[in-house]
């Protein structure tokens, strides 16, 4: 069959489509930062793990996500969040880099911890350990986070 030229034409555009949507993930108005993207998988896989915790047989499930998110975490170790460009002169934006670093470091070894007690079955400890996380979360987003975004 000959191709018409007029669909050779919608092909062409249509091929061009995801080219303009490359580096460019639009969301609410603003460009995602990387730290931005990663917080969101960890922010996807920790709604999930809320959910699974609360039933021991969904544990090994909730152990995968938690392994999302440190996959995540320690991606966002060597990412810098928006608000370091604010802090003026280079002492305060060490101190902010390295606060926000320690925290998600402390991050990480909760999450490390949380995954064994998954993989080990014992329900107490991980109840606990998602409590310490939130509290982590909520401090890091306090310190390091702009404050319109949740
Ligand atoms: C389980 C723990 C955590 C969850 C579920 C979580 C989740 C999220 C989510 C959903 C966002 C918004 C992403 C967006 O705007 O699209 C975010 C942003 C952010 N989070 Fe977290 N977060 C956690 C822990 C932390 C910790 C411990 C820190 C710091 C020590 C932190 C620092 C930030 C910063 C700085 C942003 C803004 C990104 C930027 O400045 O570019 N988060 N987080």
């Amino acid at each position: 069959m000959k191709k018409s030229p007029f669909l050779f034409c919608i092909l062409s555009l249509l091929a061009g489509v995801p080219a303009a949507f490359a580096n460019h993930n639009e969301e609410g108005g603003h460009d995602h930062s990387p730290l931005e993207e990663e917080m969101e998988h960890i922010g996807d896989a920790w709604k999930l793990v809320r959910r699974a915790i609360r039933d021991p047989e969904q544990f090994s499930a909730a152990a995968e996500q938690v392994a999302i998110m440190l996959e995540h975490a320690k991606k966002s170790l060597d990412l810098e969040p928006s608000l370091l460009a604010q802090q003026e002169g280079d002492a305060a934006k060490k101190e902010f880099l390295e606060g926000y670093r320690k925290g998600m470091k402390q991050t990480i070894t909760l999450l490390e911890e949380l995954h064994a007690a998954l993989e080990e079955g014992d329900a107490e400890a991980a109840q606990k350990t998602v409590g310490k996380i939130n509290d982590a979360r909520k401090e890091g987003h306090k310190a390091y986070k702009p404050e319109d975004e949740d």
